[in-house]
């Protein structure tokens, strides 16, 4: 015998809880459990298709950006010098660079480790983040000391006489 029956002996009414919740107290448990079960099971299939379609962006999605966009004429950033620009989109901060003995090479300026403006250190040879001493390599874009894990977005160029172009920016 349940509970709520045992409640209802000795009555000839309908108890006015009992039509309220139509459900026995011990079915009313298993209705609860069933309803979170599912809605458990549910979050999860929805994580794991989010979790899914993260992945298979990240795998195949596009990498780079940007469209051929005239940067500088190369006579007016001499060896060891920078020239600070706008790439792919205008606030998107990047950096051509003149590497003595190497030539030109650009990356955006954006720190990988929290956004914070790179610059070029020419008496030290790298790439430098002051916000937590993060430390590039200027020839690759590597991360060589502090906190960043991962390069520089690289951008790449083309040469036509003088004049030099972004390409686009590789992640
Ligand atoms: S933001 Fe560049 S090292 Fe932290």
């Amino acid at each position: 015998m349940s509970r709520q029956e045992r409640v209802d002996q000795g009555s000839r009414e309908p108890l006015k809880s009992r039509a309220e919740y139509p459900y026995h107290w011990d079915a009313d448990d298993f209705v609860s459990r069933r309803e979170l079960l599912r809605l458990a099971v549910l979050t999860s299939g929805a994580l794991f298709a989010a979790t899914v379609a993260i992945a298979v962006r990240g795998a195949f999605g596009n990498s780079s950006s940007g469209s051929r966009t005239l940067i500088a004429n190369a006579s007016d950033v001499p060896a060891g010098s920078v020239k600070y620009f706008d790439y792919p989109k205008k606030g998107d901060q990047a950096m051509l660079i003149n590497v003595p003995g190497l030539g030109f090479v650009a990356y955006s300026q954006k720190c990988t480790h929290l956004s914070c403006a790179v610059r070029y250190e020419r008496d030290k040879d790298r790439l430098y983040c002051p916000c937590h001493n993060g430390v590039y390599s200027v020839t690759t874009g590597d991360p060589t000391a502090g906190p960043p894990q991962r390069r520089l977005p690289q951008i790449l160029l083309e040469r036509d006489g003088d004049r030099i172009f972004a390409r686009k920016e590789q992640a």
